[in-house]
């Protein structure tokens, strides 16, 4: 017997791609290499120490709640805390607004699931996260694109006619490390209401800031938009999702929804069927790390290793790259983007520029359309200093012998 598994798969694998950057980062881990190119936070500042008491603690003391099956929509305790904390912040949540799940990535699946169909259209930025592209993708959707600059999304032009959803990421964007202006928000706030827009906003970097003022977070300006009309008690007509790695740790794979209770329900219903629930024992250490305190010291630790690393980019930038090119700012994050000559193709650079040991992103898979062939990303969050410096005067240097 032969099976022609060719024959046997389902449509949707058609509509699933692996990713570029996934492909990319194998080559980009061998020892000397300095990777400008993962998206992964410095492990070195994983709190490793406090992490493994909590650990040693609740599965001694806990092994109910950390060890044994759980309920879907997440551990009790930390969905309380976290309706709290994000009440705090502005976005009105009960715990039955809360959904946990096994990171943002899953977050972006199962709201897929239950809300696109084959041939719907998804409005996304452009370039956006590569992830919810893959997510999306693989519910045979189309996409139209918003373009962004330095204020972030241009929110005038965007067209929301007969788009499922807006996938937003106002802060610190991944891949353009770009943050949306409080007018342009506003705007776009004023726009979702006029025109039934759902928005999905994705936030795993917003307290990651390292310079300049918060911004308040689309969910939190769209509930004060809705008791300016007097809507309140309806719906939100954003689902917020923000996650545990980029502050804690992305092993623990822990992240949150916060949504209306219509969508909560279906939204348990996928994740059911998907996973049963989040990985009990990361959602006790991390509902122990919150109730004691930690949290604050952890960020602002993170805070301030971003800031000196991302200050080494840019003067490096500044220093080694041939002038006038473009490059973001990003005040918070992991993430910086650099437009450099149309004449040159990142990807058709890189690997060179891992022959000379130093490894970027080629922007381009960010892209829905076919822009971006002369853009990268670069991240600073887990290289030190000095390391930014060397792997930003390499990258220089092969720019130079293209131009
Ligand atoms: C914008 C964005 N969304 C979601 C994710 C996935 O995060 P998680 O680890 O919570 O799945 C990432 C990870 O890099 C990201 O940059």
């Amino acid at each position: 017997m032969t099976i022609d598994w060719n024959q046997r798969y389902a449509q949707r694998l058609e509509w699933m791609t692996t990713s570029a950057i996934r492909d990319i980062l194998k080559c980009a881990q061998a020892p000397g290499l300095i990777s400008l190119a993962g998206g992964w936070p410095e492990a070195e500042l994983f709190p490793t120490r406090q992490l493994a008491e909590i650990a040693q603690d609740v599965i001694t003391n806990m092994p109910r709640e950390s060890l044994q099956y759980g309920l879907t929509d997440g551990f009790p305790p930390l969905r309380a805390l976290l309706a709290e904390q994000m009440s705090a912040q502005g976005i009105p949540a009960e715990m039955g607004n809360i959904i946990i799940t096994s990171g943002t990535q899953q977050s972006l699946d199962l709201l897929g699931r239950i809300l696109l169909d084959e041939d719907d259209t998804v409005l996304v930025e452009n370039p956006t996260f590569l992830g919810a592209l893959q997510s999306f993708k693989a519910y045979g959707v189309a996409f139209r694109a918003v373009n962004m600059d330095d204020d972030g999304a241009d929110v005038a032009r965007l067209d929301p006619t007969d788009c499922k959803y807006y996938y937003a990421l106002p802060t610190f964007q991944n891949p353009t490390g770009v943050t949306m202006s409080l007018a342009r928000r506003k705007q776009l706030i004023q726009r979702s209401f006029d025109q039934d827009l759902v928005i999905i906003e994705d936030d795993p970097y917003g307290s990651l800031r390292f310079e300049g003022d918060p911004l308040p977070t689309l969910a939190a300006l769209a509930s004060q938009e809705a008791v300016s009309r007097g809507l309140t008690g309806k719906p939100s007509n954003v689902v917020y999702c923000s996650s545990f790695s980029k502050t804690l740790a992305p092993g623990l794979r822990l992240s949150w929804v916060v949504c209306p209770k219509e969508v909560a329900e279906p939204l348990v219903m996928a994740k059911q069927g998907t996973d049963l629930h989040t990985n009990a024992l990361s959602q006790v250490i991390a509902y122990e790390f919150l109730r004691r305190g930690w949290l604050p010291e952890q960020i602002a630790r993170i805070r301030e290793t971003y800031r000196v690393r991302r200050q080494a980019m840019l003067e490096a930038i500044e220093e080694y790259l041939p002038q006038g090119i473009y490059f973001s700012r990003p005040q918070g994050g992991l993430f910086l983007w650099v437009e450099l000559p149309p004449e040159i193709d990142t990807v058709a650079l890189l690997p060179e520029a891992v022959e000379q040991q130093v490894a970027f992103v080629p922007g381009s898979p960010f892209y829905i359309t076919a822009d971006g062939k002369n853009t990268m990303r670069l991240t600073f969050a887990s290289v030190r200093p000095e390391l930014i410096r060397e792997g930003i005067r390499r990258l220089g240097e092969i720019i130079k012998r293209h131009l």
